[in-house]
Protein backbone atom coordinates (compact mmCIF):
# COMPACT_ATOMS: atom_id res chain seq x y z
CA UNK A 1 0.00 0.00 0.00
CA UNK A 2 1.06 3.18 -0.61
CA UNK A 3 0.44 5.97 1.13
CA UNK A 4 0.75 10.05 1.05
CA UNK A 5 2.70 11.88 2.82
CA UNK A 6 0.29 15.32 2.35
CA UNK A 7 -2.41 13.10 4.97
CA UNK A 8 -4.87 15.07 7.04
CA UNK A 9 -5.06 14.51 10.13
CA UNK A 10 -8.81 13.89 10.16
CA UNK A 11 -9.33 12.57 6.72
CA UNK A 12 -12.11 13.37 4.42
CA UNK A 13 -14.38 10.08 4.01
CA UNK A 14 -14.68 11.42 0.03
CA UNK A 15 -10.32 12.54 0.30
CA UNK A 16 -8.96 9.96 -2.72
CA UNK A 17 -5.48 9.92 -1.03
CA UNK A 18 -4.86 6.30 0.42
CA UNK A 19 -5.74 6.65 4.18
CA UNK A 20 -4.52 4.14 6.51
CA UNK A 21 -8.48 3.05 7.19
CA UNK A 22 -8.12 2.14 3.52
CA UNK A 23 -6.11 -1.05 5.20
CA UNK A 24 -5.59 -3.74 2.87
CA UNK A 25 -8.73 -3.51 1.35
CA UNK A 26 -7.28 -1.51 -1.72
CA UNK A 27 -5.09 -4.35 -2.40
CA UNK A 28 -8.12 -7.26 -2.36
CA UNK A 29 -9.73 -5.37 -4.74
CA UNK A 30 -7.33 -4.60 -6.80
CA UNK A 31 -7.86 -6.58 -9.99
CA UNK A 32 -4.94 -8.15 -11.59
CA UNK A 33 -5.61 -8.63 -15.28
CA UNK A 34 -6.53 -5.75 -17.77
CA UNK A 35 -10.06 -8.03 -18.72
CA UNK A 36 -10.81 -7.19 -14.97
CA UNK A 37 -9.84 -3.90 -14.67
CA UNK A 38 -13.23 -1.40 -15.81
CA UNK A 39 -12.95 1.33 -17.31
CA UNK A 40 -10.33 3.93 -18.78
CA UNK A 41 -11.36 1.53 -22.46
CA UNK A 42 -8.88 3.88 -24.84
CA UNK A 43 -5.99 3.81 -21.86
CA UNK A 44 -6.19 -0.13 -21.93
CA UNK A 45 -6.87 -0.99 -25.44
CA UNK A 46 -3.42 1.07 -26.56
CA UNK A 47 -1.61 -0.70 -23.18
CA UNK A 48 -2.53 -4.27 -24.43
CA UNK A 49 -1.36 -3.47 -27.53
CA UNK A 50 1.91 -2.04 -26.13
CA UNK A 51 1.98 -5.22 -23.65
CA UNK A 52 1.48 -7.74 -26.50
CA UNK A 53 4.17 -6.52 -28.45
CA UNK A 54 6.86 -5.92 -25.71
CA UNK A 55 6.15 -9.22 -25.32
CA UNK A 56 6.30 -11.09 -29.05
CA UNK A 57 9.79 -9.03 -29.18
CA UNK A 58 10.84 -10.67 -25.79
CA UNK A 59 11.49 -7.18 -24.96
CA UNK A 60 11.00 -4.54 -22.02
CA UNK A 61 8.25 -2.29 -22.33
CA UNK A 62 8.62 1.14 -23.19
CA UNK A 63 8.71 3.59 -20.40
CA UNK A 64 5.34 4.78 -19.44
CA UNK A 65 3.76 7.97 -17.46
CA UNK A 66 0.38 7.54 -15.91
CA UNK A 67 -0.86 11.17 -14.80
CA UNK A 68 -4.49 12.30 -13.67
CA UNK A 69 -6.45 12.92 -10.24
CA UNK A 70 -5.52 10.73 -7.13
CA UNK A 71 -7.75 7.46 -6.85
CA UNK A 72 -8.11 6.41 -10.51
CA UNK A 73 -5.95 3.49 -10.30
CA UNK A 74 -2.47 4.39 -11.61
CA UNK A 75 -0.90 1.46 -8.95
CA UNK A 76 -3.55 -0.64 -9.85
CA UNK A 77 -2.57 -0.44 -13.50
CA UNK A 78 0.83 -0.69 -13.02
CA UNK A 79 0.76 -3.88 -10.85
CA UNK A 80 -1.43 -5.24 -13.44
CA UNK A 81 0.95 -4.31 -16.47
CA UNK A 82 3.98 -6.20 -14.95
CA UNK A 83 1.47 -9.27 -14.03
CA UNK A 84 0.24 -9.67 -17.93
CA UNK A 85 4.24 -8.97 -18.87
CA UNK A 86 5.01 -11.87 -16.59
CA UNK A 87 7.98 -9.86 -14.71
CA UNK A 88 8.43 -8.77 -10.83
CA UNK A 89 7.32 -5.45 -9.87
CA UNK A 90 8.97 -3.02 -7.44
CA UNK A 91 7.11 -0.02 -6.16
CA UNK A 92 8.32 3.26 -4.68
CA UNK A 93 7.62 6.79 -4.51
CA UNK A 94 9.09 9.98 -5.73
CA UNK A 95 10.08 11.41 -1.80
CA UNK A 96 10.77 8.00 -0.91
CA UNK A 97 14.17 8.08 -3.36
CA UNK A 98 16.14 10.76 -1.17
CA UNK A 99 19.48 10.25 -2.48
CA UNK A 100 20.96 9.21 -5.72
CA UNK A 101 22.24 6.07 -4.38
CA UNK A 102 18.90 4.96 -3.31
CA UNK A 103 17.99 4.63 -6.99
CA UNK A 104 21.06 3.17 -7.98
CA UNK A 105 20.17 0.28 -5.73
CA UNK A 106 16.86 -0.07 -7.01
CA UNK A 107 18.20 0.03 -10.72
CA UNK A 108 20.52 -2.14 -10.23
CA UNK A 109 18.22 -4.71 -8.39
CA UNK A 110 16.05 -5.46 -11.20
CA UNK A 111 15.65 -8.51 -13.27
CA UNK A 112 15.38 -8.80 -16.46
CA UNK A 113 12.18 -6.74 -18.34
CA UNK A 114 11.18 -5.87 -14.39
CA UNK A 115 8.96 -3.52 -13.64
CA UNK A 116 9.96 -0.15 -11.67
CA UNK A 117 6.59 1.90 -10.34
CA UNK A 118 7.37 5.38 -8.70
CA UNK A 119 4.47 7.24 -7.48
CA UNK A 120 4.42 11.32 -7.16
CA UNK A 121 7.27 10.87 -9.68
CA UNK A 122 7.43 14.73 -9.63
CA UNK A 123 8.46 14.95 -6.75
CA UNK A 124 12.15 13.28 -7.19
CA UNK A 125 14.71 15.27 -6.15
CA UNK A 126 16.85 16.81 -9.32
CA UNK A 127 20.10 14.82 -8.21
CA UNK A 128 17.74 11.81 -8.62
CA UNK A 129 16.69 12.73 -11.32
CA UNK A 130 19.86 13.29 -13.08
CA UNK A 131 20.74 9.40 -12.43
CA UNK A 132 17.27 8.56 -14.20
CA UNK A 133 18.21 10.33 -17.67
CA UNK A 134 21.11 7.69 -18.75
CA UNK A 135 19.13 4.98 -16.98
CA UNK A 136 16.11 5.34 -19.13
CA UNK A 137 17.96 6.51 -22.60
CA UNK A 138 20.71 4.28 -22.56
CA UNK A 139 20.36 1.93 -19.79
CA UNK A 140 23.32 2.57 -17.65
CA UNK A 141 23.93 4.51 -14.50
CA UNK A 142 26.95 6.91 -13.97
CA UNK A 143 28.18 6.52 -10.59
CA UNK A 144 30.76 9.03 -9.49
CA UNK A 145 33.73 7.90 -6.92
CA UNK A 146 35.60 10.14 -4.11
CA UNK A 147 35.26 13.70 -4.24
CA UNK A 148 37.30 16.97 -5.87
CA UNK A 149 40.43 16.60 -8.56
CA UNK A 150 40.15 12.57 -7.82
CA UNK A 151 36.75 11.88 -8.36
CA UNK A 152 36.14 9.46 -11.14
CA UNK A 153 32.69 8.12 -13.32
CA UNK A 154 31.93 4.93 -13.75
CA UNK A 155 29.42 3.40 -16.08
CA UNK A 156 27.57 0.45 -15.00
CA UNK A 157 25.08 -1.50 -17.13
CA UNK A 158 21.77 -1.99 -16.23
CA UNK A 159 19.51 -4.49 -17.22
CA UNK A 160 16.80 -3.70 -19.47
CA UNK A 161 13.49 -2.80 -17.27
CA UNK A 162 10.69 -0.64 -17.22
CA UNK A 163 10.04 2.43 -15.58
CA UNK A 164 6.23 3.27 -15.28
CA UNK A 165 5.89 6.81 -13.59
CA UNK A 166 2.43 8.25 -11.55
CA UNK A 167 1.69 11.98 -10.77
CA UNK A 168 -1.23 14.06 -10.52
CA UNK A 169 0.86 16.96 -11.82
CA UNK A 170 2.26 16.40 -15.38
CA UNK A 171 3.02 19.93 -15.96
CA UNK A 172 5.69 19.65 -12.91
CA UNK A 173 7.39 17.08 -14.27
CA UNK A 174 10.66 18.23 -16.35
CA UNK A 175 10.56 18.69 -19.95
CA UNK A 176 14.37 16.21 -19.89
CA UNK A 177 12.34 13.45 -17.93
CA UNK A 178 8.64 13.66 -19.47
CA UNK A 179 10.26 13.38 -22.81
CA UNK A 180 12.12 9.85 -21.80
CA UNK A 181 8.37 8.36 -21.95
CA UNK A 182 7.70 6.37 -25.03
CA UNK A 183 4.13 6.03 -23.12
CA UNK A 184 2.18 8.81 -21.63
CA UNK A 185 -1.17 8.17 -21.25
CA UNK A 186 -3.87 10.48 -18.96
CA UNK A 187 -6.55 8.61 -16.73
CA UNK A 188 -9.60 10.21 -16.76
CA UNK A 189 -12.62 10.55 -13.85
CA UNK A 190 -14.77 7.29 -14.24
CA UNK A 191 -18.54 7.40 -15.68
CA UNK A 192 -21.20 6.49 -13.21
CA UNK A 193 -21.70 3.46 -15.11
CA UNK A 194 -18.47 2.23 -14.35
CA UNK A 195 -17.72 2.95 -10.90
CA UNK A 196 -21.44 1.18 -10.50
CA UNK A 197 -19.73 -2.01 -12.01
CA UNK A 198 -16.98 -1.21 -9.51
CA UNK A 199 -19.06 -0.98 -6.52
CA UNK A 200 -21.00 -4.11 -7.69
CA UNK A 201 -17.73 -6.31 -8.27
CA UNK A 202 -16.07 -4.84 -4.96
CA UNK A 203 -19.13 -5.94 -3.22
CA UNK A 204 -19.17 -9.18 -4.10
CA UNK A 205 -15.48 -9.62 -3.27
CA UNK A 206 -16.68 -8.06 0.16
CA UNK A 207 -19.06 -10.61 0.60
CA UNK A 208 -21.77 -7.23 0.95
CA UNK A 209 -25.15 -8.12 -0.33
CA UNK A 210 -25.70 -4.83 -2.46
CA UNK A 211 -28.42 -4.25 -4.47
CA UNK A 212 -27.77 -2.44 -8.05
CA UNK A 213 -29.35 0.59 -7.32
CA UNK A 214 -27.53 0.77 -4.06
CA UNK A 215 -24.46 0.86 -6.41
CA UNK A 216 -25.29 3.49 -8.93
CA UNK A 217 -26.57 5.38 -5.45
CA UNK A 218 -22.94 4.84 -4.61
CA UNK A 219 -21.45 5.63 -7.51
CA UNK A 220 -22.97 8.50 -8.23
CA UNK A 221 -21.52 10.27 -5.50
CA UNK A 222 -18.12 9.05 -5.18
CA UNK A 223 -16.84 11.83 -8.04
CA UNK A 224 -15.51 9.53 -10.99
CA UNK A 225 -13.28 8.10 -8.43
CA UNK A 226 -12.89 4.34 -7.28
CA UNK A 227 -11.11 4.38 -4.10
CA UNK A 228 -13.46 6.53 -2.85
CA UNK A 229 -16.48 4.25 -4.40
CA UNK A 230 -14.44 1.37 -2.52
CA UNK A 231 -14.50 3.56 0.75
CA UNK A 232 -18.13 4.87 0.61
CA UNK A 233 -19.14 1.14 0.00
CA UNK A 234 -17.39 0.55 3.46
CA UNK A 235 -19.42 2.95 4.83
CA UNK A 236 -22.79 2.47 3.92
CA UNK A 237 -22.20 -1.41 4.79
CA UNK A 238 -22.49 -0.04 8.29
CA UNK A 239 -25.54 1.97 7.79
CA UNK A 240 -26.97 -1.34 5.86
CA UNK A 241 -25.70 -3.52 8.91
CA UNK A 242 -27.38 -1.42 12.01
CA UNK A 243 -30.29 0.28 10.58
CA UNK A 244 -31.17 -2.53 8.16
CA UNK A 245 -30.94 -6.00 7.24
CA UNK A 246 -27.50 -6.05 5.50
CA UNK A 247 -28.25 -5.35 2.00
CA UNK A 248 -27.04 -2.32 0.59
CA UNK A 249 -30.19 -0.32 -0.98
CA UNK A 250 -30.82 2.17 -2.65
CA UNK A 251 -32.71 3.91 0.11
CA UNK A 252 -30.06 2.53 2.90
CA UNK A 253 -26.88 4.09 0.84
CA UNK A 254 -28.91 7.65 0.39
CA UNK A 255 -29.06 7.83 4.05
CA UNK A 256 -25.96 7.02 4.61
CA UNK A 257 -24.30 9.35 2.13
CA UNK A 258 -26.69 12.08 3.15
CA UNK A 259 -25.68 11.53 7.12
CA UNK A 260 -22.14 11.80 5.57
CA UNK A 261 -22.93 15.07 3.93
CA UNK A 262 -21.93 13.95 0.78
CA UNK A 263 -24.30 15.25 -1.61
CA UNK A 264 -26.69 14.09 -4.89
CA UNK A 265 -23.77 14.95 -7.25
CA UNK A 266 -20.77 13.97 -4.91
CA UNK A 267 -19.94 17.10 -3.14
CA UNK A 268 -18.08 17.37 -0.02
CA UNK A 269 -18.40 19.98 2.87
CA UNK A 270 -14.60 21.22 1.07
CA UNK A 271 -15.95 21.21 -2.15
CA UNK A 272 -19.15 23.25 -1.05
CA UNK A 273 -16.82 26.20 1.00
CA UNK A 274 -14.83 26.23 -1.95
CA UNK A 275 -17.77 26.86 -4.24
CA UNK A 276 -19.28 29.47 -1.09
CA UNK A 277 -16.28 31.36 -0.38
CA UNK A 278 -15.97 31.87 -4.30
CA UNK A 279 -19.58 33.34 -4.50
CA UNK A 280 -19.87 34.60 -0.73
CA UNK A 281 -16.42 35.86 -0.52
CA UNK A 282 -15.54 36.90 -3.69
CA UNK A 283 -18.56 37.72 -5.57
CA UNK A 284 -18.01 34.45 -7.77
CA UNK A 285 -15.00 34.91 -8.58
CA UNK A 286 -12.34 35.01 -10.21
CA UNK A 287 -10.31 35.06 -7.09
CA UNK A 288 -6.46 33.48 -6.89
CA UNK A 289 -5.98 29.81 -5.85
CA UNK A 290 -3.41 30.65 -2.91
CA UNK A 291 -6.22 33.43 -1.77
CA UNK A 292 -9.24 31.26 -1.63
CA UNK A 293 -6.97 28.18 0.04
CA UNK A 294 -6.00 31.07 2.77
CA UNK A 295 -9.63 32.07 3.09
CA UNK A 296 -11.28 28.73 3.88
CA UNK A 297 -7.92 27.74 5.77
CA UNK A 298 -7.13 24.50 3.54
CA UNK A 299 -4.12 23.85 1.15
CA UNK A 300 -4.14 24.72 -2.39
CA UNK A 301 -2.78 21.65 -3.63
CA UNK A 302 -5.84 19.94 -1.65
CA UNK A 303 -8.10 22.29 -3.62
CA UNK A 304 -6.43 22.43 -6.77
CA UNK A 305 -5.50 18.17 -7.11
CA UNK A 306 -8.81 16.87 -5.56
CA UNK A 307 -11.52 19.75 -5.74
CA UNK A 308 -10.52 21.48 -8.77
CA UNK A 309 -10.56 18.17 -11.59
CA UNK A 310 -14.11 17.29 -10.09
CA UNK A 311 -15.58 20.37 -10.20
CA UNK A 312 -14.42 21.59 -13.37
CA UNK A 313 -15.78 18.47 -14.70
CA UNK A 314 -19.04 19.07 -13.46
CA UNK A 315 -18.86 22.42 -14.87
CA UNK A 316 -19.10 24.41 -11.36
CA UNK A 317 -15.76 25.72 -11.47
CA UNK A 318 -13.70 28.05 -14.30
CA UNK A 319 -10.13 28.53 -14.06
CA UNK A 320 -9.02 31.62 -16.16
CA UNK A 321 -5.83 33.10 -15.70
CA UNK A 322 -7.27 35.63 -13.29
CA UNK A 323 -8.31 32.96 -10.96
CA UNK A 324 -11.01 30.33 -10.27
CA UNK A 325 -14.63 31.67 -11.01
CA UNK A 326 -17.56 30.18 -9.61
CA UNK A 327 -20.42 29.33 -12.67
CA UNK A 328 -23.91 29.76 -12.99
CA UNK A 329 -24.61 25.95 -12.15
CA UNK A 330 -22.15 26.20 -8.77
CA UNK A 331 -24.41 29.19 -7.57
CA UNK A 332 -27.93 27.13 -8.88
CA UNK A 333 -26.70 23.53 -6.72
CA UNK A 334 -25.67 25.79 -3.73
CA UNK A 335 -29.34 27.39 -3.86
CA UNK A 336 -27.87 30.94 -4.80
CA UNK A 337 -29.33 33.37 -7.77
CA UNK A 338 -26.70 33.43 -10.28
CA UNK A 339 -26.33 37.21 -10.67
CA UNK A 340 -26.34 38.24 -14.66
CA UNK A 341 -22.84 37.96 -15.63
CA UNK A 342 -22.14 34.61 -14.16
CA UNK A 343 -19.81 32.57 -15.26
CA UNK A 344 -20.75 30.03 -18.27
CA UNK A 345 -19.70 26.33 -17.26
CA UNK A 346 -18.20 25.28 -20.56
CA UNK A 347 -15.99 27.91 -21.26
CA UNK A 348 -15.00 28.96 -17.55
CA UNK A 349 -15.41 32.58 -19.41
CA UNK A 350 -18.15 35.25 -18.17
CA UNK A 351 -21.01 35.55 -20.50
CA UNK A 352 -22.74 38.80 -20.90
CA UNK A 353 -26.56 37.73 -21.36
CA UNK A 354 -27.36 41.93 -20.48
N1 LIG B 1 -11.05 -1.31 -8.12
C1 LIG B 1 -10.49 -0.11 -8.15
N2 LIG B 1 -10.37 0.34 -9.41
C2 LIG B 1 -10.87 -0.60 -10.21
C3 LIG B 1 -11.05 -0.71 -11.62
N3 LIG B 1 -10.70 0.25 -12.46
N4 LIG B 1 -11.61 -1.82 -12.08
C4 LIG B 1 -11.99 -2.79 -11.23
N5 LIG B 1 -11.87 -2.74 -9.92
C5 LIG B 1 -11.32 -1.66 -9.39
Amino acid sequence: MIQTEEMEFAPRVIAPENIPEDGDIEVTLRPQTLHDYIGQEKVKEKIAIYIEAAKRRGEPLDHVLLYGPPGLGKTTLSAIIAHELGVNLRVTTGPAIEKPGDLVSLLTSLNDNDVLFIDEIHRLSRAVEEILYPALEDRVIDIIIGKGPSARSIRMDLKPFTLIGATTRAGQLSAPLRDRFGVIERLELYSKENLTDIVRRSAMILGIPCETDGAAEIAGRARGTPRIANRLLKRVRDFADVMGNGQITQEIASIALSRLEIDQLGLDSLDRRMLDMIIKGYGGGPVGLETLAAAIGEESVTLEDVCEPFLMQLGFLGRTPRGRQATRLAYEHLGYTPPEQAASPDTGQLSFNA
